[in-house]
């Protein structure tokens, strides 16, 4: 387990949030009257990561990790809170440092058939951010290297001439991942990035991850709503609830004592290899809307130990010695 520390960080967010304006158009709003309405998918978040790590976020489906994924890849600008990027305020960069660091930071997404261009060939996918950020002019540099590229996800450098569609679903997301390393990047945010896979598929490509991950000292973002993925492939683990991070800590601890009730909840839901025979608990109750959030603790309506105070009062993130951080009042 590496260390914690957070003066060396590639990554640190700070207070992070953003709110989409879902508004009716404004003749309807005058016309009835109505307010402007917005989303906050992302209430104030605070994490880390250091290099060479895999920080891992989950929960449930609307919680707002792909939107945090979004916000640290720069397609969303964040209404508050600073990203610090190899200690760089994200927001206050020229120019020409943001083009630098662009290079540094790429993303992987779940869905590979929609994020490669179909009428492209390979060769033009992997080899187009070589272009892009001027890194190989030259055709047969670039070609050469789109091949090496391949070679290391575990695909052929014959694969380049062909297109998108004439590959299985893992061998498309290798594709994004080699897209995604051809500027040498140092981070990658992953989001969900084999949860569209066969399971004995999406093992292939976890440990093409991980091997990569070793060879070239790549940081990751991962980005999943699979426990069990998450146990086997994070150093430190971040736990979203509506928009909010409820507990970070080491894996091995989040895992073993886990310590917030919703991760509890997440953790019992889990299928185990082991005890065939054991009760699982399905996670009961639904996430609240996050239009109207609950007072309070976000998660009070679902939590079997709730008393009068977190209907009343949101607890805060909380970290002890160890860097283990729950938001929880009854902890
Ligand atoms: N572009 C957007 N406009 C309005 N609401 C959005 C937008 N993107 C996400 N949301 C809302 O933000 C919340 C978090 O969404 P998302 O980040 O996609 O969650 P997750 O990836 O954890 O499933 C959801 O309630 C979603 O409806
Ligand atoms: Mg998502």
């Amino acid at each position: 387990m590496r260390p914690h520390d957070m003066r060396n960080a590639l990554i640190e967010v700070q207070d992070l949030q953003i709110k989409f304006d879902i508004s009716a158009p404004l003749l309807t709003r005058l016309l009835q009257k109505k307010k402007k309405t917005y989303v906050h998918a992302v209430r104030g978040i605070d994490f880390e990561i250091n290099p060479g790590e895999t920080f891992s976020l989950v929960g449930e489906s609307g919680c707002g990790k792909s939107t945090v994924a979004r916000l640290l890849s720069g397609l969303y600008e964040p209404s508050g809170g600073r990203i610090h990027f190899k200690g760089h305020d994200m927001a206050k960069v020229d120019k020409r440092t943001m083009k630098e660091l662009r290079k540094s930071f790429q993303m992987i997404f779940q869905d590979p058939f929609a994020s490669l261009n179909p009428r492209w060939k390979v060769e033009r996918i992997i080899g187009e951010p070589l272009e892009l950020f001027g890194l190989l002019p030259d055709k047969q540099e670039r070609k050469q290297r789109v091949g090496e590229l391949l070679r290391q996800v575990g695909l052929s450098e014959n694969d380049m001439t062909k297109f998108p569609h004439e590959f299985s679903g893992g061998q498309r997301q290798r594709i994004s991942i080699a897209r995604a390393l051809a500027s040498e990047p140092e981070f990658l945010i992953c989001d969900e990035p084999t949860s569209a896979l066969d399971v004995s598929v999406q093992a292939q490509v976890l440990n093409i991850m991980k091997e990569l991950q070793e060879k070239l000292g790549l940081t990751y973002l991962f980005i999943s709503h699979d426990m069990s993925v998450v146990s086997h492939f994070s150093d430190r683990v971040g736990i979203m609830y509506l928009g909010q991070l409820v507990e970070v800590g080491n894996v091995d601890e989040i895992f073993e004592q886990p310590k917030h009730p919703y991760t509890k909840m997440l953790m019992d839901a889990i299928p185990s290899m082991d005890e065939i025979n054991k009760e699982r608990t399905p996670v009961t109750g639904e996430v609240p809307n996050p239009l109207n959030p609950p007072s309070g603790c976000a998660f009070h309506p679902r939590c079997p130990n709730a008393t009068a105070q977190c209907s009343q009062e949101a607890p805060v993130l909380v970290k002890n010695t160890s860097g283990h951080a729950v938001s929880c009042f009854n902890v």
